[in-house]
């Protein structure tokens, strides 16, 4: 499927996830087969693009394309001039948040928030749209269900942002006051793909190349967009695309590839975060990595007390050559988190 004019190579894509989606973990998502990947969220307020956390999300340097870039908030004016800004920093598609439920933005609740006040969100994509046309920039929207079970959306929502240029549409089949608690519903998912001609992307609780292959039939979704479980297991990608292309699933990886990529992923970390910050925020991806590795509970609680990083990356080799002495090959499957630890995370990374 194509966004404007850029061809992907297939569709299982990495879902924004702040404090997850860096630039080395989304190439990384890309290495191992995902098909597109966007930033995590950047504010659209001015005040904030020279922080360094935002400045850090701003920079694409050496990125594979195209580059999308996340924006959030609540005011059209500042939504269009945060888009003209991502786009000087190198941003060739432009997703619009409407489907984050934790992130307030000028005292303002943004992301899906912003599905309650349709007037607004109208306002906002136009408003979007009409910057990055002049640039021949794609405009993307990624939302829920709606606001709350009785008052689902995203139908309207969508052909809305259809009218106004949107030119694809994710959905997470939850509604934002679900949060992240029960499972996602994929009908409000088929629901949109049918009113909209522009590509549609199912997204929430997709969790293996079988699922993936489910929802895309129930839905009938051009695409499917991975989060939760594509946390310390970035290989799903290319399970899931084998999966489709063939119908059989992949062996699991290889322990001693898994090692290699971690310890190149980590690198990739230290040098975009540098050395204290890096350390300290590795932790969450080693954990994700191990956590359903024989001996990985003990290996988390040891590795959580190292803060220097050429200590904790040779831990983390150690504890995959142990590993290996055991196995060849990864064993078992991660499963998502239980929706509690997601809320957790969700109110320390965005
Ligand atoms: C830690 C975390 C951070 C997230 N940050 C964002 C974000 O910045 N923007 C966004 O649109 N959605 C965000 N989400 C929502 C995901 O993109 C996705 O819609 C949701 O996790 C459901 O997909 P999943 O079941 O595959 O995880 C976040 C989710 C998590 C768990």
């Amino acid at each position: 499927m194509n966004i404007g004019p850029y061809l992907l190579p297939n569709q299982f894509f990495v879902a924004p996830m702040a404090g997850v989606t860096d630039r080395p973990f989304r190439q990384l998502c890309k290495k191992l087969g995902a098909g597109y990947a966007v930033s995590e969220m950047l504010t659209s307020r001015p005040d904030l693009w020279h922080t360094p956390k935002t400045t850090r999300r701003a920079n694409h340097a050496g990125e594979t394309g195209p580059i999308a870039v996340q924006i959030a908030g609540t005011e059209p004016l500042l939504m269009s001039e945060a888009a003209a800004y991502n786009i000087d920093q190198g941003a060739q598609i432009i997703d619009i948040n409407m489907g984050c439920p934790a992130k307030k933005v000028c005292n303002k609740w943004a992301g899906s928030a912003l599905m309650q006040d349709e007037a607004l969100a109208l306002h906002i994509i136009e408003a979007v749209v009409a910057v990055c046309a002049a640039r021949a920039v794609p405009v993307t929207l990624k939302m829920r269900t709606g606001w709350c079970p009785s008052h689902r959306n995203a139908v309207a929502l969508a052909q809305a942002a259809e009218r106004a240029g949107v030119q694809m549409i994710t959905v997470h089949g939850r509604s934002r006051e679900q949060g992240y608690r029960g499972q996602a519903e994929y009908d409000t998912i088929a629901a949109v793909k049918a009113a909209v001609r522009v590509p549609v992307v199912a997204n929430g609780d997709i969790d293996s190349p079988e699922k993936a292959r489910q929802v895309m039939a129930v839905t009938q979704a051009d695409a499917v967009m991975i989060g939760r479980a594509a946390q310390g297991r970035p290989w799903i990608f290319r399970e899931m695309a084998h999966f489709m292309a063939t119908g059989t699933l992949l062996a699991a990886p290889l322990v001693a590839e898994i090692k290699q990529l971690a310890v190149e992923h980590l690198q990739d970390h230290y040098a975009l975060y540098g050395d204290f910050l890096g350390v300290r925020t590795a932790r969450k991806h080693i954990g994700w990595y191990v956590k359903t590795l024989p001996g990985g509970a003990d290996f988390r609680a040891r590795m959580n007390l190292i803060d220097d990083c050429r200590q904790q990356i040779t831990a983390v080799a150690d504890f995959f050559d142990s590993l290996n002495e055991l196995t060849d090959r990864i064993p078992g499957r991660i499963q998502n988190a239980s929706a509690n630890e997601e809320e957790k995370q969700m109110e320390t990374t965005t």
